[in-house]
């Protein structure tokens, strides 16, 4: 293998068709994605059925412009957790570039390419995670809380029983009528909301590291019921307010309980300006340095795949470890740990 190996990621698991060419471990080339958006916007949410429609007939042209004429050593591919049908569009494109360019594939968990994307500035790999620490994975579809040891080396601390934070941001935007995706609609109304408005629960379940949205979002409803007239801003500021008070008090809980110095964030949720002010403002307190993913790349994008893939192949080459090449797809993938103790 050469140093400065060249990955194709591939990345097709929610809402995104995605496809990027990593050089070196360095320098991401191309990050081509395709957001389908607008197909899902009158659904106010994502349609698995539209979703892998629009993966098979994007992909092949999200491929080709992020391969251009470039070489290839590595295809990696998102192999889960995520929806059956576009895991399914995503593996037979990436085995078919494979054994077309006559390279190997492998098969990488989704979240972990929401926390590797922290270590992404721009187009540049910059290595800005420092372990151990305790990562927050927020998205539409997951929610979850890990301890890091190194790359490849966790354990799942907690995850939410119910509600991942981003679906409960959109089901409260469908609830007031916004736009889908609810999370940047819902913080726009807040701003000219008062955040103190409205007292929503903040659920914490003491002694678990498990988060629980619905009742949040069951409370704006019954809120919206119970009153003929409210103010939008109002609502949204309270809620919004609920929702980071609740992702920030159980991440800090976690770090002091692991003894940790970093936290990283990653996800689409991770975009959230109130989240990450706040976060940042409380771990500060506690001596703690944040690392939020790059606004950019917090939604579902190849570049972090191919990371995910570097790392693993990096680590396979200068210990010898044989790596599971993952590329059965699995929808509810748990991770796993590739990094055997040293
Ligand atoms: O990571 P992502 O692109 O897709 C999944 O893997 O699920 O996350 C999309 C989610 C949506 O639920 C969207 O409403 C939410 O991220 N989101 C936000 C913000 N931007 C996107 N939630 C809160 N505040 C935001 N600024
Ligand atoms: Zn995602």
């Amino acid at each position: 293998m050469k140093a400065d190996f060249s990955i194709l990621g591939i990345e097709s698991t929610c809402d995104e068709t995605s496809a990027s060419l990593l050089r070196g471990g360095r320098e991401i080339v191309t990050n081509v994605i395709y957001s389908q958006i607008e197909e899902h916007k009158k659904y106010h949410g994502v349609v698995p059925e539209l979703a892998s429609r629009a993966h098979a007939a994007k992909i092949a042209s999200v491929i080709a412009q992020a391969v251009q004429d470039y070489p290839i050593d590595y295809v990696a591919f998102a192999s889960g957790p995520g929806l059956p049908g576009g895991l399914m569009v995503g593996r037979v494109a990436a085995e078919t570039l494979a054994n077309f360019k006559k390279v190997p594939i492998l098969g990488v968990n989704h979240l972990e390419g929401h926390i590797f994307a922290c270590d992404l500035e721009g187009t540049q790999v910059k290595g800005r995670l420092h372990f151990p620490l305790v990562a927050l994975v927020v998205s539409g579809g997951h929610t979850e809380l890990w301890y890091v040891r190194n790359y490849g080396d966790y354990k799942v601390l907690g995850r939410t029983r119910d509600d991942a934070a981003g679906e409960a941001f959109d089901k409260v935007a469908k609830l007031l009528g916004l736009a889908y995706p609810g999370g940047p609609q819902v913080s726009k109304q807040a701003l000219s909301g008062r955040r103190d408005a409205i007292h929503f629960p903040r659920p914490l379940l003491p002694g678990t590291w498990e988060f629980s949205f619905s009742g949040i979002k069951t409370a704006v409803s019954y809120y919206l019921r119970d009153h003929q007239k409210f103010s939008i801003p109002d609502v949204c500021a309270s809620f919004e307010q609920a929702m980071v008070d609740t992702l920030v008090t159980k991440t800090l809980q976690a770090a002091k309980k692991c003894k940790v110095k970093h936290i990283a964030v990653g996800g689409g949720v991770a975009a959230n300006t109130l989240l990450r002010e706040q976060m940042q403002a409380a771990a500060i307190q506690q001596g703690i340095e944040t690392h939020f993913v790059d606004r950019k790349l917090s939604s579902d994008n190849a570049a972090m795949i191919a990371l995910v893939a570097y790392q693993k192949l990096a680590y396979a080459e200068r210990t010898g470890a044989k790596l599971a090449t993952h590329i059965n797809i699995n929808p509810n993938m748990k991770v796993h740990n590739w990094r055997l103790k040293e």
